[in-house]
Parts: C-alpha cells; structure tokens; sequence
C-alpha cells in the first residue's frame, strides 16, 4: 500500500466525538463497522437513521457503497446518496457536471495512456494527480509540472502506481479557498494560506500537507483564515458557486467545495467532497461552522436535523426530533454503509421501513 494508502480514514477520537455528539442530542448510538458484513447487521437490527461517515473500503465507487446498501434496505441515513458518491468520488466526472452547469473548473485532459499528445488548450504549469482519489491522495510537489518531460513521468507514475487515469489540470496559482454548505445555507469561506510553507515548497495542499499539517519545521503549517479576509463581492460569488456545485451534483445535507481563485479574484472549483472530514482537529468543515458559531456537537445534531426533515418531508410519520430510544449507528473507518438508501427512498416517494436512527464511520 503506498504511503498515503489509509488516508482517508477517520480516527478513533473523530468517531467518539461524533458518537458523544449525537448521544448529547438524545439518540441511541450503534458503532457499525462498514464492511462485507454491514448488510447483514442491518437485517437483523432495527435502525432509524444511520449517521453515515464511511468512505468505502475498495474500488473506484467505494464512498457510494454504503450509501448503496442503505438504499437497497431502505435504512435512512444521513448525507449524499449512492450516485452523488460516485460522482463526486470520479473528478473528470465532475468537472463535467460542473461545466454544463456554466460553472468555472481549471481546463483538463484525462489521460489514460502516458504518450496521448496534450491537448494545445493546456498551457503550463500543470498539476497531474489521479483522477479518482481523495485526502490528496497521489498529490505531491513533483505533481506540479513545468515541461513536456516532467509531466509524461508524472502521468507514467500515476498510472502505475494508483492504477488509474490521470487527470491533468492547469494549476491555477492564486488563493486556496474551501467552502462548506449544509442544507442550502453556504458557510463561512476558509483560506488556507500557504506562503509560509517555503521549507516544503508545497504551496497547495498537498499529501504531505494534509498529513502533516502544523509542523512548520518542515513547511507543512499553512495558515488558515475563516472567514478569509475577501471582500463581500469575492466571497459572496464564492458561497453561490459552492451552493450550484452542491445542487448540480445533487449534494444533500452537507458539501465542501474546493477551489482556487485566480489572480483576478475568478473562482475555479477543483472538486466537490460530499462526505465531508467531520474531525473537530483537523478537518476544514468544522472549522467553518465553528466560524459560524456553531459548536461541533451543534453541527453533528443540525446535519441529523437535516436528514430527518428530508426524510419527514417526504413520509410524515418519519420524526422530526429524536423521540426516546431513536438509534444512531457509528461505523468504524473502514467503509461505509447505511445513510443514503432510505434517502433516496424517501426521494422516490416510499415509505421508509423502520424508524429513524444513525450510523456513521471514519473518514478525514
Ligand atoms: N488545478 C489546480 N490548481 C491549483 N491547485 C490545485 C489544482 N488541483 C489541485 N490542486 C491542489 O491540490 C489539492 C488537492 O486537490 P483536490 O482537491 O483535487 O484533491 P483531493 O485529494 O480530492 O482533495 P480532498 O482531500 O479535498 O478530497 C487542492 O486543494 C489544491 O491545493
Ligand atoms: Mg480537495
């Protein structure tokens, strides 16, 4: 497995704050691990809402599998459904939905052979990173390339290595944003701001900078600002291209949005994540909802709320709140399973079939 295999795990300390979170709003909690046995756990156990973080053990559509089986067994759950799983898990994909929509992604070409000739539209420098990864998976300083030599070796390594497209992109050199959006309410825009990191050289988010964040002898401790300090016209289009790319992708209760703004303040989005980090330490959601106002508990029990009022929308007899004894499922961080199934079930109109409860499992 290479170095940045398991990186896209939640840790043991994420998941107990998230169970602590949702036993604080009243629920029962259920720890679900998301593998090969999830489906038969949900056979033989009632659930009302599963709280789902799992990201999928293997594949190319491993984030859209529980939700997947969740939906075949009509369970609810919390967050995106099984096709905006797999959508957003392939960035060539998105950067297609995105583009039909009219909004603005960095120009690419997905090469799946190393020598196909680059498009002339491409104009250096170039970012090469595989085309179905997360947590900067395969993203490192030598993924930023300035010559025709450099940028056929990065494909070449791409290819063997994650065995898998890769995916070429202008690299857009000017501010790093993230945006968050839970139900349709865009939060405040995080920056990351890398100009301190001249040790590592890495001026973006790089593997080594998400695994590494905050050691600053080795110039991984970018600064983070939230709310970034832009003016109300930059980040006002920024928070409506992050609420279009949630609803183009068909995003439900929560999102992140990454993009870069070019030197005249344009947004370009890189990618969607609609299973967003949750880890109050480390990860880039909660630190805009705490710029919200919002406690970590709070945010947990507000994406619940969400959830349940989708599902309530749709089936009436579904709860609104948590009533005495509703249960909620944590998975451990190896898959995912449980929360979009009962999601889409109650988009098509049917009626759930066990009451709400919540399962959740790690991811960064
Ligand atoms: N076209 C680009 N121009 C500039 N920087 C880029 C570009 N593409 C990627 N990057 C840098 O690489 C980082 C990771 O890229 P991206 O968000 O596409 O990957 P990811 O692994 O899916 O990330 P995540 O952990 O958010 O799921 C970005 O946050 C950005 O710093
Ligand atoms: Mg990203």
């Amino acid at each position: 497995m290479p170095a940045d295999g398991d990186s896209e795990f939640d840790s043991p300390r994420t998941i107990d704050t998230i169970v602590e979170a949702l036993r604080a709003g009243g629920h029962t909690v259920h720890l679900v691990e998301a593998d090969e046995q999830l489906p038969r756990w949900f056979l033989t156990h009632r659930v009302d809402l599963v709280f789902n973080i799992a990201e999928g053990v293997h594949g190319e559509h491993r984030e859209a599998q529980v939700p997947a089986i969740l939906e075949s067994l009509g369970v609810p759950f919390t967050g995106s459904g099984s096709v905006t799983m797999a959508l957003a898990l392939d960035k060539t994909k998105t950067k297609q939905v995105l583009a039909s929509e009219g909004i603005l992604t960095p120009p690419w070409q997905l090469f799946a052979t190393p020598s196909a000739p680059l498009s002339s539209r491409l104009e250096f420098p170039l970012i090469v990173k595989p085309n179905r990864e997360g947590s900067s998976k395969g993203i490192w300083r030598e993924s930023v390339v300035g010559d025709e030599g450099s940028l056929r070796r990065q494909i070449a390594h791409v290819l063997s290595r994650y065995r898998q497209e890769a995916l070429v992109e202008e690299f857009i050199s000017g501010r790093e944003i993230t945006i968050g959006v839970i139900g349709d309410q865009a939060l405040p825009v995080l920056e990351i701001d890398f100009s301190s990191c001249r040790t590592s050289g890495e001026f973006f988010y790089s593997w080594r900078m998400k695994e590494f964040q905050g050691d600053a002898a080795q110039g991984l401790a970018p600064v983070l600002r939230c709310p970034a300090p832009l003016d109300a016209g930059t980040t006002k289009r920024i928070q409506d291209v992050a609420r279009r790319a949630h609803r183009a992708l068909g995003c439900m209760d929560v999102s992140r949005t990454d993009i870069r703004l070019r030197h005249d303040g344009t947004p370009f989005v890189l990618e969607v994540n609609p299973l967003p980090g949750l880890s109050p330490w480390d990860s880039n959601f909660p630190a805009m909802t705490t710029s919200a106002g919002w406690s970590h508990p709070e945010l947990i029990q507000r994406i619940v709320a969400l959830a349940m009022s989708r599902y309530h929308q749709v089936h009436p007899a579904f709860p609104t709140s948590p009533a005495g004894g509703s249960g909620v499922h944590l998975q451990e961080p190896s898959s995912g399973t449980r929360a979009d199934a009962a999601t889409n079930e109650a988009q098509r109109g049917a009626a759930p079939s066990r009451p709400a409860s919540l399962t959740s499992q790690g991811a960064p």
